[in-house]
């Protein structure tokens, strides 16, 4: 067992989608850039093992700007060569050297085959490591304390760290679950479910998405966003050339327009605007800009699709097309970016006009 010590440099801990792993490093790397120019080595990356680590001076990074990290960690200790026989040992030894207290201990592994075959370990082992903490008042029941990670890449090795309550997901594994609804048309739905969970709070979510609101879906087929609206209550014009499930065709809320969706333009502006048509992301970013810089929509949840090599760049130019539109017109919003659970080669957004003061 070797045990490394921190140095100087802060490490930082980031899960993601496997594939991923370049672009998290990448952003992250981009964000610490922006605070100040002087960045330290870059740990290699592995490929499709759905986590990334950085090395950085004094930069902190914000967790809600990145938008390929599933969760940000700050790294302590990193062991290898754990012995089979007994892990417990020296992950309590590492976890003795950590300052501070703990509000809760989330034992993780990779979003990959091999970690699935790890995490019938970490059920088994949590009960033990939780027990063994509290006896040595490590850890509390408090949630505004900072959470302890171990992060079990592989069976033989630990990387443990702490995420701040409120620079980080508050889900294990950065995943935010969703039960697949029986009556849904399409797995999409999970991707809209989960952006609304993700982008907004419950307060949120309750102001925003009312009954008796209206919205506009392009790319609406077969009908997995719109169902989502729908049954919030809200009116919903689903733009599409194919064909919506049967529980939405003659759904009384649901008017379907067999259309372009570049060239719709509502009569009457629309509380909502969601969008998840297989463009360019370019394209779908002036046609955001178009409706907001219109006035057309309030809010909009819209996904850019990313089958290109160099993702991070098309993403950055999309997005600062709309903000750079939205400035331009002395529009007032929030933008957030983020790869989803469900989300594959693509990115959700959540764009929101805000009151000016
Ligand atoms: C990924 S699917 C949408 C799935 C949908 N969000 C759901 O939850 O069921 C993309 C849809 O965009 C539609 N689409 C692509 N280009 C379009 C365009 N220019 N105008 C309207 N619809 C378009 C396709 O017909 C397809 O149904």
């Amino acid at each position: 067992m070797r045990a490394m010590q921190t140095t100087p440099l802060t490490h930082w801990l980031l899960y993601c989608r496997p594939g991923f792993e370049q672009d998290c490093a990448q952003e992250a790397l981009h964000q610490a850039r922006q605070q100040k120019p002087v960045i330290a080595t870059q740990p290699p990356i592995i490929a499709n093992s759905g986590y990334a680590a950085v090395a950085l001076n004094e930069q902190a990074l914000s967790y809600r700007e990145l938008i390929f990290a599933r969760q940000l960690i700050r790294l302590h200790q990193t062991i290898e060569a754990l012995p089979e026989r007994d892990r417990l040992t020296p992950i309590l030894a590492a976890i003795a050297t950590l300052p501070g207290t703990f509000g809760a201990l989330w034992l993780e592994v990779p979003d990959t085959n091999e970690g699935k075959t790890l995490s019938a370990f970490t059920r088994r082992f949590q009960p033990l490591l939780e027990a063994a903490l509290r006896e040595q008042g490590k850890l509390q029941n408090d949630v505004k304390l900072q959470r302890l990670h171990i992060f079990f890449p592989d069976n033989s090795s630990a990387l443990i760290g702490a995420s701040d309550p409120h620079n980080s997901a508050a889900a294990l594994m950065g995943i935010v679950r969703q039960n697949m609804p029986a009556e849904a048309p399409s797995r999409s739905t999970l991707k809209l479910a989960e952006a609304i969970d993700v982008f907004m709070d419950r307060s949120e979510q309750t102001r925003l998405l009312r009954q008796g609101m209206t919205a506009v879906d392009l790319g609406a087929a077969p009908g997995g966003w719109t169902w989502q609206l729908v049954k919030r209550g809200i009116r919903v014009t689903a733009v599409d050339n194919g064909p919506m499930k049967s529980v939405l065709a003659k759904h009384p809320l649901v008017q379907h327009l067999r259309q372009d969706g570049f060239k719709y333009v509502p009569r009457r502006a629309v509380d909502w605007l969601v969008c998840d048509m297989v463009e360019q992301p370019s394209r779908v970013a002036k046609l955001i800009e178009e409706w907001f810089a219109a006035g057309l929509a309030r809010h909009a949840i819209f996904n850019l699709k990313l089958p290109m090599k160099q993702r991070v760049a098309a993403l950055d130019s999309a997005l600062n097309g709309i903000r750079s539109r939205l400035d331009h017109e002395g529009i007032n919003y929030r933008m957030l970016a983020k790869q989803l659970y469900h989300d594959r080669e693509e990115v959700t957004v959540f764009l929101t006009r805000t009151k000016s003061y």
